[in-house]
């Protein structure tokens, strides 16, 4: 019987010394696995004569049952001991400061805010969101517009043209977004709300002007809209914007030539501090250009102006998030400096609705 006591010392040596899971499973496999030791040992009883087998098979059965319970027993211990390892390397220190997010550190530019401020108020007066080229056709940025030919307020945009085309005809970069008015009342039937916010292009460059500058323009149209649907639509928005309670307006007498009569407005600020207060003070600040519709714009899009009439207004976006968040030079705005836009900018998850608060 000593080669089984033999076997058996060996056996339970190499499972106490097995130190990790695949080292007991390496020890099971060869004591008894298929072609185990002890395995092999049971191969032998065919051969032998009962009397022997009844011994030495008991005893071989007993040898094979004590190996298998003490494996079963080391793996379960190094099982637990790998887990408890384990916990112990990947303790997290809740004492650590947290790791910004990427949506924490990117930030929304202050022009994209303001036109998700302005279009989350108009929507809420039923207005929709209208877009259309930056590169445009004379024909409607000036022509459909009601700028005669030669007049010199194409002259004043300042316009960027591009080479003259096999016609001799020339694309302009949209001086501003007002093309749009025309494109929607070709494809769309009045009745008509719809703000139109883009880039706007013209041949100038200093501390409050860039050459590409953004604007929000504005259109109603339908059979009985009036200059009081006008005032109104433009003074709930500047209290909306501007978050108060109240704001004085001034329409002044301007021209335009697509709308009769044309207003240019100014709002009542307080420019004694450091920054601007609007719904206060003594002084007037010119924030937009607007007017009726005039018929001969409405005629150029097929609509009958002894029908139907309306409003629009074009305002510069960027001056206005200039006013309302204190930056102080337009060229800033596209510098593309990370600095500028981490201290100026949003956070995107912030969205700006009137229920929530625009920009808190
Ligand atoms: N398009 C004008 C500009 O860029 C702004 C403007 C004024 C737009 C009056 C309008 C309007 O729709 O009615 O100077």
């Amino acid at each position: 019987m000593s080669d089984l006591e033999d076997l058996k010392q060996t056996l339970m040596a190499e499972i106490a010394g097995a130190g990790d899971e695949a080292q007991i499973e390496a020890v099971r496999v060869g004591a008894i696995g298929k072609k185990g030791s002890v395995s092999e040992l049971l191969k032998t009883l065919g051969k032998m004569d009962p009397e022997e087998r009844k011994t030495r098979g008991a005893a071989i059965n007993e040898l094979r049952n004590a190996v298998g319970e003490a494996i079963a027993a080391r793996k379960a211990e190094l099982k637990d001991a790998a887990i408890a390892a384990r916990l112990k390397a990947e303790t997290v220190d809740v004492t650590l400061p947290v790791r910004p997010s990427p949506s924490l550190s990117g930030r929304i530019h202050p022009v994209s805010q303001v036109i998700d401020e302005i279009t989350a108020i108009f929507g809420d007066m039923g207005f929709s969101i209208a877009e259309g080229p930056e590169i445009e056709t004379d024909y409607y940025n000036f022509t459909a517009l009601n700028f005669p030919e030669g007049h010199p307020a194409r002259e004043m945009h300042d316009t960027f043209f591009f080479n003259p085309d096999e016609e001799g005809k020339r694309k302009v970069l949209r001086t501003h977004t007002s093309p749009v008015q025309i494109r929607t009342m070709e494809n769309q039937e009045p009745p008509i709300r719809v703000v139109i916010p883009g880039k706007t292009y013209r041949q100038d460059s200093d501390a409050t002007h860039s050459p590409m500058f953004h604007q929000l323009e504005g259109l109603v149209i339908d059979k009985t809209t009036h200059v009081g649907h006008l005032r109104w639509t433009l003074e709930e928005f500047c209290k909306a914007f501007f978050e108060v309670d109240s704001v004085t307006m001034r329409f002044r007498p301007s021209f335009f030539p697509f709308t009769e009569p044309s207003f240019e407005v100014d709002i009542q600020c307080d420019r004694s501090g450091e920054q601007v207060k609007f719904g206060t003070g003594t002084d007037w600040m010119e924030i937009l250009g607007c007017g009726m519709v005039h018929p001969n714009v409405l005629r150029h899009c097929g609509l009958d102006p002894d029908v139907y009439q309306g409003f629009a207004w074009g305002m510069g976006l960027d001056r206005i998030a200039m006013l309302k968040y204190g930056m102080p030079d337009l060229r800033d705005f596209f510098a593309a400096d990370e600095r500028w836009t981490s201290h100026y900018g949003f956070r995107p998850l912030d969205i700006p609705t009137l229920f929530g608060g625009l920009s808190s």
